[in-house]
């Protein structure tokens, strides 16, 4: 590791040649600026704000070119959304200056090149201080604005994605199945990444359920992505109450020699698991969703993904703070207000069940207006935060809600499931 400090001369291969002294932050400005028009550049995170208010708590930058032209793809980590946008080349040094901040902005900034690793990083009443690593990558990263997506659905699904009618003989979607395809690619997609966050690498033995499975669709892709793509050991299992979709999904998987992967008849509520890891559950009718929620915490899952259907059963309960009546006299405002309290409801639980909570739109709302998906990875000691219980408690009586399935949790919180 070498140090870079203040009185240190400037050079553009690595900090040294002339005699100006340079801050920490002009280096490291200048070096990102040099990374970046040199085509060297890798990677620019920063991380640890100074200001402690709740908001942005990292951003990771990458360079990609649009028409030609280099640009920033800056992605803003905040605690329960990500979001992304590009920044062009000239307006890099104005912001960059403004993240790096000394009162304002964060105290810790890597950027990686093809020649050097180099870190920035502000203490309190210190100057900033640069160190430069060996790098952590020596290839130059894709440009290219649309990385190729690790999609577990492929044309490597063709097997059981043609067997279940999602795509044609020449491994074209259909067009009747287009939004359920477009459903479990982007959804198998978001579960790759957060099978990634859970530690689970090659050969790790894992049960993932899907709740409410239907024809299966979602249970093939989350074992394709599983076993095939990842090559975890996984069980991967479909509930479902209907006999005869569960007849026609297994019979599908057999013919097709899919080990792994099973389909079992039954409620979501008494299903029978040795274990649950994983729980994944699309568009499991009104409280199906709190059943299969309720599943997962009560099972120890570390990951938990649902995308909720209906929402039937919070609304007649609700009782309108005076307030508000006046708004909630309108059907549709009412029927969106209930969608949205028992979406908030539920990630306030898994959130006091230990985990963290991401909720996010996983298609665009032509696909499906049932597009917001709930992601929640264990994290915590589970039922520890009472400050969570108590608003859970203020929130549900505040709107009269008195029948949830997961709401005895809050007066006797659940232990891990026993095996049958
Ligand atoms: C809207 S479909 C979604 C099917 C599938 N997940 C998909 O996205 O294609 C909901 C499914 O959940 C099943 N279901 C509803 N409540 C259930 C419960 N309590 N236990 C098991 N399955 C249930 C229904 O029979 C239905 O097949």
């Amino acid at each position: 590791m070498n140090s870079w400090n203040a009185s240190s001369p400037r050079s553009d291969a690595s900090p040294g040649a002339t005699s100006t002294p340079e801050s920490g932050v002009d280096a490291f400005v200048r070096l990102t600026l040099s990374a970046i028009a040199n085509d060297s550049f890798v990677r620019l995170v920063l991380s640890s704000p100074l200001s402690p208010a709740p908001g942005i708590h990292r951003i990771q930058a990458r360079l990609i070119a649009i028409r030609g032209a280099p640009m920033l793809s800056i992605t803003t980590r905040e605690a329960r959304r990500d979001s992304t946008r590009n920044l062009a080349v000239q307006e890099t040094e104005a912001w960059l200056r403004s993240q790096l901040d000394s009162a304002t902005g964060f105290s810790a900034a890597l950027l990686g090149t093809l020649a050097k690793d180099w870190q920035l990083s502000t203490k309190p009443g210190a100057p900033p201080r640069l160190t430069s690593h060996r790098p952590s990558q020596t290839e130059a990263p894709t440009r290219h604005h649309d990385r190729a997506k690790h999609r577990a659905v492929d044309a490597s699904g063709q097997d059981w994605l043609h067997a279940l009618g999602l795509t044609d003989v020449h491994g074209k979607p259909t067009p009747k199945q287009a939004d359920k395809y477009q459903q479990i690619q982007r959804y198998t997609e978001i579960l790759g990444h957060h099978v990634v966050e859970c530690g689970w690498t090659p050969g790790t033995q894992v049960t993932v359920v899907d709740m409410g499975c239907g024809r299966g669709a979602l249970t093939f892709a989350a074992w394709h992505l599983l076993r095939r793509k990842l090559a975890l050991e996984a069980q991967v299992i479909g509930i479902e109450l209907r006999q005869e979709l569960v007849m026609e999904a297994q019979q599908r998987a057999t013919s097709l020699g899919l080990e792994g992967l099973r389909f079992q008849a039954g409620r979501i509520d008494q299903a029978r698991f040795e274990r649950i890891d994983g729980l994944i559950a699309l568009h499991a009718c009104d409280t199906a969703t709190d059943d299969a929620v309720l599943r997962g915490i009560n099972a120890g899952a570390q990951l938990i993904v649902v995308a909720p259907c209906c929402h039937q059963s919070v609304r007649p309960q609700l009782a309108s703070p005076e307030l508000l009546a006046p708004l909630l006299e309108h059907g549709l405002l009412e029927e969106r207000f209930a969608e949205w309290l028992t979406d908030g409801l539920r990630a306030l639980v898994l959130e006091w069940a230990g985990y963290r909570v991401r909720l996010t739109e996983f298609v665009a709302s032509e696909h499906t207006p049932k597009n917001l998906l709930v992601t929640a990875v264990r994290v915590r000691t589970p039922f520890s935060d009472a400050r969570l219980q108590a608003r859970m408690r203020a929130l549900l009586h505040h709107f009269g809600i008195h029948d949830t399935p997961w709401m005895h949790l809050l007066e006797s919180p659940a232990g891990k499931e026993e095996s049958p």
